[in-house]
């Protein structure tokens, strides 16, 4: 479903400021795996994630959706494939508008080919099912505005909205990070409900070591933007947290993720 060979990509390249964020990553997902990505801060889990979505030109190297050459095409034509969610709940969603005005929005906008018919009868019950898939009491909130929602419960319409277009891929860039740590692991547990109904295809970067270990079935470790690990499978289910900290480099990265 996803294959990425010889990722590289420099900032500012060939000033005091060059930054190499991706220096030759390579690696290739099947179809519904779930990876989740860690590495220490700077290590390229977001510049993965950028790139993937098309939101820069690389460097070097070619990334492949679903056997489809995208390394060319524009973000605005793979969002058709790729859908996102990020850190910070009030980037996913539009301020000002109630939660099916959200959906709506996220809706057309993978369709621009089709009239606005609004909100139908038909699509509101559609998006109280995939809000009562949550598990968060959002299906009675389809009306209300999207501010009066929590913080996680922002996130989980996000994720609504990311899937809604039927992505071949999803992305989720720390989407838990920024959440007190009981509603970070409601919205976990709802994504992990709504990629399994749908069987999508998902890259994950977390910082959570318990989450790294107890999520998705392929593990990537980045580091200095290569692959330090990929582990799927049998060998992804046998890794334990001290594996994956033994294996962070810098001395605060492992006191920090111990802790
Ligand atoms: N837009 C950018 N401009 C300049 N440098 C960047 C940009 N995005 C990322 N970088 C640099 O690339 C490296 C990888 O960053 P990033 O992918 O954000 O790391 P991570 O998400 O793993 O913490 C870092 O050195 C960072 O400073
Ligand atoms: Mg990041």
């Amino acid at each position: 479903m996803l294959a990425v060979t010889d990722l590289r990509k420099h900032f500012f390249p060939g000033t005091p400021n060059e930054r190499i964020a991706l220096d030759g990553i390579g690696f290739d997902l099947a179809k519904g795996a779930f990876c989740v990505v860690i590495g220490s801060n700077g290590a390229g889990k977001s510049t993965l994630l950028n790139a993937i979505a098309g939101k820069f030109p690389l460097d070097g190297g070619s990334i492949a959706i679903d056997g489809e050459d995208v390394t060319r095409e524009p973000a605005w034509k793979r969002a058709r494939l790729v859908a996102r969610v990020f850190q910070d709940p009030m980037i996913g969603t539009a301020a000002g508008m109630t939660v099916e005005e959200n959906l709506l929005l996220a809706e057309l906008r993978s369709e621009p080919h089709r009239l606005r018919w609004g909100l139908t009868a038909e699509r509101r019950a559609r998006y109280r099912t995939e809000l009562s898939l949550l598990g968060l009491g959002l299906e009675n909130r389809l009306g209300d505005n999207i501010d009066a929602l929590s913080g996680g419960q922002r996130q989980a319409v996000s994720l609504i909205m990311a899937v809604l277009g039927e992505p071949k891929l999803l992305l989720l860039d720390e989407h838990t990070a920024a959440l007190d740590p009981v509603t970070a692991e409601r919205v976990l547990a709802a994504t992990m409900r709504v990629v399994q109904e749908r069987k999508l295809t998902t890259l994950m970067v977390t910082h959570n070591m318990q989450h790294a270990i107890d999520c998705g079935d392929t593990l990537l470790m980045l580091d200095a933007g290569r692959v330090l690990l990929l582990a799927k499978g049998e060998e992804k289910a046998g890794l334990g947290i001290n594996d994956l900290i033994a294996r962070f480099r810098h001395k605060e990265d492992r006191i920090l993720l111990a802790g």
